[in-house]
């Protein structure tokens, strides 16, 4: 039984989702899940992008230890030396850099001939291995470049100093079956090719990133990355959970498997549904609410009769268990901690009474409080608590049939000013909406509007997704309430107060 490592770029990539803007708090708290999920490598950003890139790289580096930690760079020394300084601390640091090579980014894209791309590629890695004692080298859109150039150029930077090979199906172009070849035409045309892993990177935009990835592994890939829900740029990449998932099911056809601790799948792609926005779908494959659930009549009886029958992946399997009620409004302290450590969340002692009179109250006015209800408020009020600069204290809206809805609201402003405004709307949230752009300086477009419970019953919790432009900038943010109009202003808030909180930190964004 091969091993295949696996390589998470949920916060690289994923992150490159469009409407996805992860803070500093968010991707740390993604890595620590990620490292329970025990995945080998985590692509933390892409340090040179932004300060704030940087920042949060370095921070995951030096956090997590049972993972390689590894940044992306393109080939030029200043991104190099920024993914040194923020990875240098990590527990097995790594550097990911990359070139296109393909004909048509040669041409658009770098205006370089085959010689300058292999030049260029192999200065980076030269000048990487002086520093780092781990290199990826990524052909970008390696599935539409010729394969003796791209053997040529591999064999060349492996000499430069390169361990890791990977080959991104960037565009999600490939076909399993050509896909596949290329990995066997590298291995009989590269002579170094022994001395290295070789890596498949795959996106989804004709829907095969699975299958392509499957395809690598059959012909020699040893490692395979990807994202947590398949999320990143236009169609996403490979979906990590089901690749694992499918090696694990699937081992007696492909021989292979990955230290991946599947029981944390769930959690981890619920954690990241909540974070990222992005929902997941109910049909999607071993984390969609449906996977599990047998509807026809027929697919009932048998699975009654015997699983086997329509169900070949346990909800057990990757850590779906049923989400009973674990704490009311007696449980004390203790238990609502022990709790949290329980789900994977570790919250420092000193934040625990904050957040057990957050529960308390909750727990008042809910009649069940769920596991799902627990890891909501909690990572509400941990993830989103260094980015308050307006914050909500009291809205009022009044709603009737006949009635113009009218909506008042009192924040705290940037500097702890009380701000109270009202205005009209043709609805409840357009009049609420209005009110808050009132407060606030500062034209507000919203651009997404989406609202979810968090679990069943009347009495769940709401959770809004807005995702607006305020001074130039999109952003996106979310809320937490039992009732859907304080969710509503809470997301708003949380969409301006990121837009804040970039700028103060002054983030150059660069695009690649
Ligand atoms: O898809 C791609 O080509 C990439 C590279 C940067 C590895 O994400
Ligand atoms: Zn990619």
């Amino acid at each position: 039984m091969r091993t295949i490592k696996i390589f998470d770029t949920t916060l690289r990539d994923g992150e490159q989702s469009a409407g996805v803007n992860l803070n500093f708090s968010e991707k740390l708290e993604i890595a620590k899940q990620l490292e329970r999920l025990n995945v080998d490598i985590i692509e933390a950003g892409f340090p040179a992008a932004s300060k704030g890139d940087f920042a949060s790289v370095e921070q995951i580096a030096k956090t997590i230890r049972s993972a390689s930690v590894t940044g992306l760079a393109r080939a030029v020394k200043s991104d190099i030396d920024a993914a040194w300084e923020s990875l240098k601390e990590g527990a097995e640091p790594r550097l990911h850099t990359f070139l296109a090579t393909s004909p048509i980014h040669r041409e658009y894209k770098l205006k370089k001939s085959k010689e300058e791309v292999i030049a260029t590629a192999v200065e980076a890695v030269q000048y990487a291995s002086k520093m780092f004692p781990i290199i990826q080298w990524s052909a970008e859109d390696a599935s539409r470049t010729e394969l003796p150039f791209l053997a040529e150029i591999i064999e060349k930077v492996i000499r430069a100093g390169a361990n890791i090979i990977n080959i991104p199906d960037t565009v999600g172009y490939g076909t399993p079956a050509e896909y596949g070849r290329i990995f066997s035409y590298l291995r009989e045309h590269v002579p170094s090719i022994d001395k290295v892993h070789l890596s498949a990177h795959c996106h989804d935009d004709l829907g095969m990133a699975i299958a392509n990835s499957l395809a690598a592994v059959e012909n020699g890939a040893t490692q395979v990355e990807g994202t947590i829900n398949g999320i990143g740029e236009r169609a996403g990449n490979a979906a990590l959970e089901e690749f694992a998932v499918a090696l694990h099911i699937r081992k007696d056809f492909y021989g292979a498997s990955t230290a991946m601790n599947l029981q944390e799948i769930s959690r981890t792609s619920s954690l990241v549904s909540k974070l990222t926005g992005m929902t997941v779908p109910a049909n999607k494959a071993v984390v969609g609410k449906n996977a599990f659930a047998h509807e026809s009549g027929i697919h009932q009886d048998g699975v009654l009769k015997n699983k086997s029958t329509y169900e070949i992946i346990s909800p057990e399997l990757v850590g779906f268990h049923s989400n009973a009620m674990v704490l009311g409004k007696h449980s004390g302290k203790h238990a609502f901690k022990n709790r949290l450590s329980e789900l994977g969340l570790t919250v420092p002692d000193e934040e625990i009474p904050a957040l057990f009179t957050i529960f308390k109250d909750l727990a008042d006015r809910k009649k069940e409080m769920t596991d799902e209800d627990l890891a909501a408020i909690v990572l509400e009020e941990k993830l989103s608590k260094d980015q308050r600069f307006y914050e909500l204290m009291q809205i009022q809206v009044q709603y009737g049939t006949n009635q113009i809805p009218t909506a008042t609201v009192t924040l705290s402003g940037k500097q702890n000013e009380m701000l109270q405004e009202a205005a009209t709307g043709a609805g409840s949230i357009e009049a609420l909406y209005n009110t808050l752009e009132k407060c606030i300086t500062g034209e507000v477009h919203l651009l997404d509007y989406r609202i979810q419970s968090v679990g069943a019953g009347r009495d769940a919790l709401a959770q809004v997704y807005v995702s607006l432009q305020y001074e130039g900038q999109e952003s996106s943010g979310r809320g937490l309430a039992q009732d859907v109009l304080e969710a509503s202003a809470k997301a708003y808030l949380n969409a301006v107060n990121r837009v804040i909180y970039l700028k103060e930190s002054k983030t150059a964004v660069l695009n690649v």
